[in-house]
């Protein structure tokens, strides 16, 4: 099993969404990918529909693969679900868990949390994504996402939180959200620093000190090397950009060029 690594090391993870449409089109995307960016030091990661997972990891060892959601029960009676279990059997190494376009779908902290505990003991590394909606000058947002860490993280053991990863990804800032802007690196920062406080408040200094943080939410190949430099955060979440190999590649190159 993939360990996670120092802390410092770099991790970009494309979320390649409900995309793209045929199992060609996704193979001519991995193979494009592999031969853009250099794969010296960061972790690269690519979570994709769970049609494509088998066929794809076949194709390259330089990228580990992903999925975007996984069930909370091993095996039993659950129409459409797909475990956790099943994924690591199939040698799956990331999951994400709680997206924000997942909770639009009724996702709840409860739920998030039992994925979350499935897919530790099942070994897979999850992706926690935290993040709120809008922002008021109130600072009400800090309260949304302390809420989400303490509701998705409830009952982890503390040694274990620090396999988790979590993305913070501000809804109005993803490249999908209507009248949407951009969030800068000092948001990211700002909400990096937040989020390793209420992590060790949970657990301990030490946990949270190990817990990688990474951004996302419109991340593209124009800014993506400012965000792994001032942000605060040791990779990035990118979804849009990654379904473009070329700048893709450049934003794996960007976190390359950075240690
Ligand atoms: P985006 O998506 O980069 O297209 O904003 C990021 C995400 O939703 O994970």
């Amino acid at each position: 099993m993939l360990m996670s690594g120092k802390a410092t090391k770099k991790i970009i993870i494309a979320n390649w969404k409900m995309n793209p449409l045929t199992q060609k089109d996704a193979e001519k995307l991995f193979n494009a990918v592999v031969k853009q960016a250099r794969f010296k030091r960061a972790e690269v990661v690519i979570c994709l529909p769970y049609i494509f997972l088998d066929k794809l990891k076949k194709l390259s060892r330089k990228i580990y693969l992903g999925a975007q959601d996984a069930f909370w029960g091993d095996t039993g009676a659950f129409t459409g679900e797909v475990s956790a279990a099943m994924l690591e059997e199939m040698g799956v190494e990331y999951v994400i868990l709680g997206h924000s376009e997942r909770r639009t779908l009724g996702e709840t902290n409860s739920l998030i949390n039992k994925k979350l505990k499935a897919s530790i003991s099942a070994g897979l590394l999850p992706i926690l994504c935290v993040g709120e909606d809008s922002r008021g000058a109130d600072h009400a947002y800090f309260a949304v996402v302390r809420k989400q860490l303490q509701e998705c993280l409830k009952g982890i053991p503390k040694v274990l939180i620090s396999k988790i990863i979590i993305a913070y990804e501000p809804v109005w800032a993803l490249s999908t959200t209507v009248g949407r802007h951009d969030a800068t690196p000092a948001d990211s920062l700002e909400m990096a620093l937040f989020i390793r406080k209420i992590l060790s408040d949970m657990s301990s200094q030490k946990v949270a000190k190990k817990v990688r943080i990474i951004y996302g939410g419109s991340v593209n190949d124009r800014d993506a090397e400012d965000f792994i430099k001032f942000g605060g955060v040791v990779g990035l979440l990118v979804g849009k950009a990654s379904l473009d190999a070329k700048k893709f590649g450049n934003i794996i190159n960007a976190a390359e060029s950075n240690y």
